[in-house]
């Protein structure tokens, strides 16, 4: 790569501060960063706090679990982390790049499959990878062999060809980690992503990742509420609570912390207090209250 991020360097943004353009770069990326370091990160949601001050800090090649109830605010920390929301006090670097300062940079560097379906049902399965491709600069004389390998990697090079929106909700979801991942990202951000596959799509699905951490030293940053996904697939954890991270570690420590025996749903519940947010006009309840409007809206 031929660009000069700031390695650790971080300045404090303020809300309603326009980011800085993204000027040339030259050099190389920092060896020394980490992939992830969050300083103070805050984001409101009008009077309400959906990120209070987070710190956080990934390493390069872990695979790193951000656990929660509904509501929690891991989706808002992970929008932050890839430039799709401008947080309102704190500072995050991607892999010694200001997130504030270069977001373009940031975003080539990663892999996002965001928490609600997004490929294209108007497009090929083919083509939603192409266009990923595309947007994020593969070199033209690779793109072909990028696009089918990622395809064949979720095993999808059969219905490629076909409409997104002959596909079920799990191939859709495969087809999203294919586009997240044609870019070769050095971070992958997965917000749930195996909700909705079948348990051996979700096999499948974390060992092709595995894998592919062994052979490149990509990070990878997930969400997930199967707590045998995060007990299986991460070196670390993080129990995030109304905003706040409320424990970090590995999940082997945490449960060693809780007691001979724990488990990490018990760990979960200890530190978040079940499943539910506890305040009920924002987080779980509310999520599930909207959910059930919309679900009865729809028949
Ligand atoms: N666009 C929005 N407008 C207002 N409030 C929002 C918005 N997006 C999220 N929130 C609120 O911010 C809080 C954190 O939401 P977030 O989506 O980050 O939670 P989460 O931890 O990802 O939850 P889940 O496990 O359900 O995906 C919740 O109370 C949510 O209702
Ligand atoms: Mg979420």
């Amino acid at each position: 790569m031929s660009e000069l991020p700031d390695p650790g360097a971080t300045t404090t943004m303020q809300a309603g501060q326009p980011a800085a353009a993204d000027g040339p770069i030259s050099g190389e990326v920092s060896g020394r960063a980490s992939a992830v370091v969050c300083s103070g990160l805050t984001y409101r949601f009008g009077t309400y706090t959906a990120v209070n001050n987070v710190d956080l800090r990934i390493e390069r090649g872990e695979t790193f679990g951000l656990l929660g109830p509904n509501g929690a605010g891991k989706t808002t920390t992970i929008r932050m982390l890839t430039t799709l929301l401008r947080p309102m006090g704190g500072t995050i670097s991607v892999l010694g790049v200001n997130v504030a300062e270069r977001p373009m940079l940031v975003r080539r560097m990663i892999g996002y499959v965001p928490q609600l379906l997004s490929a294209d049902a108007t497009l090929t399965g083919r083509e939603n990878v192409e266009l990923f491709a595309r947007l994020f600069d593969v070199p033209r004389s690779q793109r072909h062999d990028r696009v089918e390998s990622a395809l064949a990697a979720m095993g999808l090079t059969e219905p490629a060809s076909r409409l997104v929106k002959t596909y079920s909700g799990g191939m859709i979801r495969r087809l999203e980690l294919a586009q997240a991942l044609v870019n070769s990202p050095s971070l992958l951000v997965l917000d749930e992503p195996t909700v909705g596959l079948d348990p051996i799509a979700r096999t499948d699905v974390w060992e092709y990742i595995a894998a592919l951490r062994e052979q490149t030293d990509m990070t990878v940053l997930m969400t997930t509420h199967y707590m045998d996904e995060a007990d299986t697939y991460c070196n670390r954890i993080a129990l995030m609570h109304a905003g706040s991270i409320r424990a970090t570690g590995s999940p082997g420590l945490l449960k060693a912390m809780l007691g001979d025996g724990a488990t990490l749903d018990e760990v979960f519940r200890h530190y978040t207090g079940g499943t539910l947010d506890d305040n009920t006009e924002s987080g779980g309840i509310r999520d599930v209250r909207r959910a059930r409007r919309t679900a009865r809206r729809l028949g």
